[in-house]
């Protein structure tokens, strides 16, 4: 018992708290990793003091053996507890900044609008149908002989130019984008029984520039009736009943005389309103007139015993009087903000 301890138990605290002291202050994975090497692994106190072990002397390898060996055990149970708690504050980290919050509005894709061309030509549509009237389609690729020909046109018509119509390579074939609705007139007087009542919405097409006032692809709505006995007075009749509908009940149509091939007489068709932009005033809306007998005649109806009217007004002009837009361009355009403006109800 007279031999100086060669493993003292306060060379053993030291190196205990040393470590302790690393592992508490290791702030994450790497700080521990090296507080485990300095104070674990090979050369560190604590190992070497386990290496002197072997040269304790026999009566004291017990009680240095249990020293080293307890000294060793809280060392590595610190490194594990240090350990599992860096784990745990790494994932409770992680888990935060994953948060994802499943009580909140997703963002959604952003909601369109309907085009108000669109909207307003189900409108019109749906004005005339609630009279009676049937939807009358025809092709936008038309042919010249539905374009013009059948619609009593001259061979040399100055519509017929070049400068207005968009003539469809080969020119042998005689199709043209439609420069107006009218064909489906012809189309609809040869695929119908009289009487006929029909309204044709549908996109035309003329070389025209691109600007506030002229789009070169624009939208007419083109009314025909054939039935016995219609007058013109019928035309005034439906004519002022649509422009109360689509502008309100203040509003007037007018006619002016005017001349369209393919009816006889012809009115440019002005519309009054006194809310008008620029004040109470008149605008020239479409043309219209009576059929012309030529017409029939080229649809196979006999103009003895039938008669009917027709017109044709422009989409976007509508649209720019009634709802104040000022530049055609911004209805071609398809900027969703445009269009978000009318909502869905124009
Ligand atoms: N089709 C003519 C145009 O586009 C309008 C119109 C239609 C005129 C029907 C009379 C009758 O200008």
């Amino acid at each position: 018992m007279s031999d100086e301890p060669e493993i003292s138990p306060e060379a053993v605290h030291a190196a205990v708290e040393a470590a302790l002291a690393a592992i508490a202050g290791a702030a994450d994975a790497t700080a521990l990793k090296a507080a485990r090497a300095a104070h674990t692994a090979e050369g560190s106190p604590l190992a070497q003091l386990n290496a002197r072990l072997r040269d304790v002397a026999p009566d004291r390898k017990a009680e240095s053996g249990k020293l080293v060996g307890q000294a060793r055990g809280r060392v590595s149970q610190a490194l594990v507890a240090r350990e599992q708690a860096l784990d745990a504050a790494e994932t409770a980290a992680r888990l935060e900044a994953e948060r994802v919050d499943i009580t909140a509005m997703p963002t959604r894709a952003r909601v369109g609008a309907r085009h108000p061309i669109s909207l307003l030509q189900e409108q019109i549509a749906d004005l005339f149908v609630g009279m009676g009237w049937e939807i009358a389609e025809g092709p936008e690729l038309e042919h010249e002989w539905y374009n013009f020909d059948a619609l009593n046109f001259d061979a040399d018509h100055p519509a017929r130019q070049m400068q207005d119509t968009f003539f469809v390579e080969p020119t042998s074939r005689h199709l043209v984008m439609r420069t107006h609705t009218s064909p489906v007139q012809v189309r609809s007087m040869l695929e119908r029984e009289v009487p006929i009542y029909v309204l044709c919405p549908g996109r035309a097409y003329r070389t025209d520039e691109f600007d506030a006032t002229h789009l070169p692809v624009f939208t007419q709505f083109e009314g025909l009736v054939v039935d016995k006995g219609i007058t013109m007075a019928h035309l005034k009749g439906t004519l002022d009943h649509a422009a109360r509908v689509l502008f309100g009940s203040e509003a007037k149509t007018r006619f002016r005389a005017n001349y369209f091939p393919f009816t006889e007489p012809s009115a440019e068709l002005d519309l009054w309103h006194p809310t008008f932009k620029g004040g109470a005033r008149w605008i020239e809306w479409g043309g219209c007139g009576m059929v012309n007998p030529n017409v029939l005649r080229a649809a196979g109806i006999d103009p003895e015993e039938y008669s009917g009217f027709a017109f044709g007004m422009g989409v976007e002009r509508t649209l720019m009087f009634r709802s104040d837009v000022q530049d055609m361009r911004d209805m071609a355009e398809g900027d969703v903000r445009f269009s978000e403006q009318f909502g869905m109800v124009v």
